[in-house]
């Protein structure tokens, strides 16, 4: 049996984006809403869910409302089932079922399920609606929106893809209840972030309210989901394509996608990552004289109170360091690299030398 959680106050927040404006329902209980909210915005008339496996068993019976198709589209989720394989079985799918232009691809799931079902939509007939409904936290505050689809090529993450906004995304913290504590941690990392880049009262609430938090408590969650989901809206809705404030989400994450490459994908979960980049680019700031040593302890602190994180001493800086020059940060051979400034501000660094890196390096404990 489900739980019933009557619904919550809902907050509703607009993205604007080149091919359109569309909006972002947070709330415990949004998902008893997505039907209306998808005939509100004339998503229709048929609507084709793709989801996971996983998720469809643990969540399924929520969504039978929503699609007007008796059987799902259901995939492999995880990291390595993100390819074009994946991709081509969604393809096959919306080409048996005689999607048209008119179809709207529902996707249900954590940000794998996001990026390959937006990439399949994105290229299904050059392009019909998705619409986002996350069912992990890191979906939920980071990668429903924005509008940034994908896959991941053998040789590189996220290397083929299309910006491809969604029409609608419906973001409810009660589907987190399943979520294992690692996925739901590694979540955190990213609140941690938009608190950094732009909201430290993000940071001043994970300290005293993490038992909630960490316990899922819908009314813990939902603020600080829609917290996250106003700034990442509202940056952008300013810069969709990245050319200059979009830069700031990626606060902690040159360091970290390099030390997910380094690992192959298989060490950390992409927040941790992110938790060991964040200290990178804040003890960098402090050598530069530009972060107060203040946050970086405060940052250390909070990132060893959110639990442990997977070893990096047998890392070598040096495959870390390779990894950061194949990174899409780098533009024209310069490394963009986001410091903080103050809690809730950044600058961009694009001078920042690999010695500099290397030390960082040290500090988080990687070997030479
Ligand atoms: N498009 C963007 O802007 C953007 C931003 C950040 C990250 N991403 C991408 O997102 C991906 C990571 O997303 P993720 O962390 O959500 O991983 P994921 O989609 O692999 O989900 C993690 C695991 O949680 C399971 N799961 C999902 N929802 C669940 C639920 N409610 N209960 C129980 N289990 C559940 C999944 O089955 C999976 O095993 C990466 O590929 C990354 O590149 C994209
Ligand atoms: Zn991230």
């Amino acid at each position: 049996m489900l739980s019933y959680h009557p619904p919550m106050e809902l907050t509703r927040i607009g993205v604007t984006a080149a091919a359109g404006a569309y909006s972002v329902i947070i709330g415990g209980g949004a998902i008893e809403s997505l039907p209306a909210e998808l005939n509100a915005a004339g998503l229709g008339p048929r609507r084709i869910i793709v989801s996971s496996k996983r998720v469809w068993k643990l969540h399924g019976k929520r969504f039978r409302h929503a699609t007007t198709e008796r059987v799902p589209v259901l995939v492999d989720d995880g990291e390595r089932h993100k390819n074009l394989v994946t991709v081509g079985k969604v393809h096959d799918a919306l080409v048996k079922s005689n999607a048209d232009r008119s179809t709207v691809v529902v996707a249900i799931g954590g940000g794998v399920i996001g990026d390959l079902a937006g990439f399949a939509a994105a290229t299904y007939l050059r392009g019909i609606r998705v619409v986002h409904v996350p069912t992990t936290l890191l979906a939920q505050v980071d990668s429903a929106i924005g509008g940034k689809t994908g896959v991941n090529h053998p040789l590189g993450k996220n290397l083929i893809g299309s910006f491809h906004p969604p029409s609608l995304v419906v973001a409810d913290p009660v589907v987190l209840d399943t979520l294992p504590r690692r996925e739901f941690r590694a979540g955190l990392y990213e609140v941690v972030k938009y608190g950094v880049i732009s909201d430290p009262s993000l940071l001043d609430r994970l300290r005293t309210s993490l038992p909630a938090i960490v316990a899922h408590e819908p009314a813990a969650v939902a603020p600080i989901v829609a917290a996250c989901c106003r700034i990442k809206a509202d940056v952008v809705s300013a810069d969709e394509r990245e050319s200059g404030l979009r830069r700031i989400l990626n606060f902690g994450h040159t360091v970290g996608h390099a030390l997910e490459a380094a690992t192959k994908y298989r060490r950390f979960r992409h927040g941790e990552a992110v938790g060991y980049g964040m200290l990178a680019a804040l003890s960098i700031g402090v050598v530069r004289g530009v972060t107060p040593p203040a946050l970086y302890e405060e940052i250390q602190s909070l990132v060893a109170q959110l639990g442990p994180l997977p070893r990096v001493s047998d890392i070598s800086s040096k495959t870390v360091l390779a990894a950061i020059a194949r990174d899409k940060k780098v533009v024209a051979g310069k490394l963009h690299f986001v410091a903080a400034t103050s809690r809730g501000h950044t600058t961009t660094l694009t001078d920042v030398s690999e010695k500099e890196i290397r030390t960082a390096l040290k500090t988080l404990g990687l070997r030479a």
